[in-house]
Order: structure tokens, then sequence, then C-alpha cells
């Protein structure tokens, strides 16, 4: 569906690149023509992906930066920019999660999420909206949220992440009206369940809730990666133009079957998370 060259002369800013949607994502914009900037807290992964797009013949480069840190996020867009000139699109990947009841939640855990969610997508947003402000070229911000962001939804048991991806959801609707006269779009996916590592170990507590979770859901399936890839692709090109402000939700129609993603977390017994919370406090 797409020419292989739909991407061409494009360099995209990502952050969270190493690995799941971001790395997902990272290859199917390389293998379309984009010069991939690949932003992350962890070096291999972010290593690995870069040689990946190498070895098929795209053009990758990356840098380690925690997104909550802002002064980091201004020396990785400054070395983007030095790697491949003026940098084209962001996209705000790079995420934190996990499940708990809210109750026992350290301010710092809240912090944490939101930090990297809210203020790191606004930090790199930011950073890149002034250069394109400044310097007259336009550019093109891609959001990945979640499906309980919407302001009338969020999701019980993961209520930093609903915060933070409802800010980022503001934020992107907010901005499209304000930095249009710039020529600066933004938008946001809403992906429903797509399998990542870094996902599933901190959400799905059991086996049996990923079968339960999949027997609930109205195609009785998870989203698959280049699915989300190609969504993501289609917005940051030149075909969406005129898609301004918008958020697609990507999803099978899981949310339409029960809002809140989470919800069914109430089916838990008490003793599950008793065991949950013993195990992580065994390992910290
Ligand atoms: N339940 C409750 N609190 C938790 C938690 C959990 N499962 N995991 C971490 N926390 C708390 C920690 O206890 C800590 O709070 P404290 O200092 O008051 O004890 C706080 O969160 C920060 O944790 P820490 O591991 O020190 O922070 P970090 O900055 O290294 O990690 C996270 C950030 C917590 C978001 C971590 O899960 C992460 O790195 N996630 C990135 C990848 C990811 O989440 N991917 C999934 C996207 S869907």
């Amino acid at each position: 569906m797409f020419q292989h060259d739909l991407l061409k002369g494009r360099a995209i800013f990502l952050t969270g690149g190493g690995t799941g949607l971001g790395r997902s994502m990272a290859l199917r914009f390389a293998e379309l023509g984009a010069r991939m900037f690949l932003v992350g807290r962890r070096e291999q992964p972010l290593r690995e992906t870069c040689e990946e797009i190498l070895r098929f013949g795209g053009a990758a480069a990356f840098t380690t930066c925690d997104v909550r840190d802002y002064a980091a996020v201004e020396t990785a867009v400054a070395q983007a920019e030095q790697q491949f000139g003026a940098i084209n699109a962001l996209v705000n990947n790079a995420a934190g999660n996990f499940i708990a009841r809210t109750e026992k939640l350290s301010p710092n855990a809240f912090n944490s999420v939101v930090g990297i969610v809210l203020n790191g997508s606004f930090h790199c947003t930011q950073a890149l909206g002034k250069r394109w402000i400044a310097q007259k070229l336009g550019g093109n911000v891609l959001n990945i949220v979640t499906t309980y962001a919407a302001a009338n939804c969020g999701s019980a048991f993961v209520v930093p992440s609903a915060c933070a991806k409802a800010g980022v959801l503001a934020m992107t609707t907010s901005l499209a009206v304000e930095w249009a006269k710039y020529h600066i779009r933004l938008n946001a996916i809403a992906p429903g369940p797509f399998p990542t590592e870094g996902a599933w170990s901190r959400l799905m507590p059991s086996k049996q809730f990923e079968e339960d979770s999949k027997a609930k859901h109205p195609l009785k399936r998870f989203g698959r990666h280049e699915e989300l890839a190609n969504l993501a692709a289609f917005l940051l090109s030149d075909m969406a133009e005129y898609i301004n402000g918008e958020c697609v939700v990507i999803d099978g129609a899981q949310w339409l079957r029960g809002a809140g993603e989470f919800n069914d977390l109430m089916l838990l017994p008490e003793s599950a998370w008793e065991t949950m919370e013993a195990a992580r406090q065994k390992k910290s």
C-alpha cells in the first residue's frame, strides 16, 4: 500500500526506540526511507535497533537520554541535528507504566510515570518545536497515547499512566491549534493491546489474565506491530497533511467493548495482589 520512499528525506526523532513498539516503528519508518534518530535510557537495545536498520541499508543513529531531564533532551536534539541536519518529525513513544493499587503508590512512583510520559513528551515537543518555529521549518509530532487516555474514560490500576496520557492528549489538541500557523502538525495514536516485552511484563498479571483479555476482545486477538507502524507512517506522511489534532484509536474495538482497559483487574483476588507485591519487594 505504501511507496517504498514514502518517508524519504525525513529525519525522525523517536523516543523509546530500542524496544517494543518504538523499535517496530523505527524499523518500518527506516524501511520507508526515513533517517532515524533513536533515544532511550538503555544503550544496548538502541544500538541493536540501529544496527538492524543499518544492515538493511537504512540510516540510523542513537543516543542515550532520559526524557525526564530537559537538559538531556536538548543535548540529544543537538546530537540528532549534528547527525542528520534538520529534524522533521518527532515520535513521543517512550513510556513508563505498571499496574498497582493507587492507594499503595508512593509519590515517586506517580512522578516516575508522569515524568516519563507527560513531562518527557513536553520536553521533546518543546525542544524540537521551538527550533521548527525559529527556523520556519514546520514539523510533525506523533504522540503514542492509549485508549484510556480519553478524559471520559481513564482506567483503574494504571492511574499515573492515565493522568499522564490524558495530559499528552491535551497537549496534542492544544498545540495542533496553537502551532498550526507554523506548519507544525500534532496527532496521536491510541493503541489497544499490542504485545511487547516491556508492557506485558508490567501489565499482564498472569497468563490466565492474558487469555481472558484475548477471549473478551471483539476480534479475539491482540494487535500486530506492523499494523501500528503502518498507521504511524501514514500519519507522519504527506498523505495526512490535513489531519491535525486527531487521535486515531487502533485496538480492534476493544475499548468500545468495555471502557477502561484494566478495570477487569477488579476480578483479581486480594491474595494475587499480595503475592505480586511481595515478589516485587523481594527484588528491590
Ligand atoms: N508498583 C508500585 N510502585 C512501583 C512499581 C510497581 N510495580 N514499580 C516501580 N514502582 C515505584 C518504585 O518503588 C519507586 O518508588 P519509591 O522510590 O517511592 O520506592 C518509583 O516507582 C520509581 O521506580 P524506579 O524503578 O526507581 O524508577 P525508574 O525511573 O527506574 O523506572 C518505571 C520507571 C517505574 C516507570 C519503570 O517501570 C520503567 O522503567 N518503565 C519503563 C518501561 C515501561 O514501563 N514500559 C511499559 C510501557 S507500557
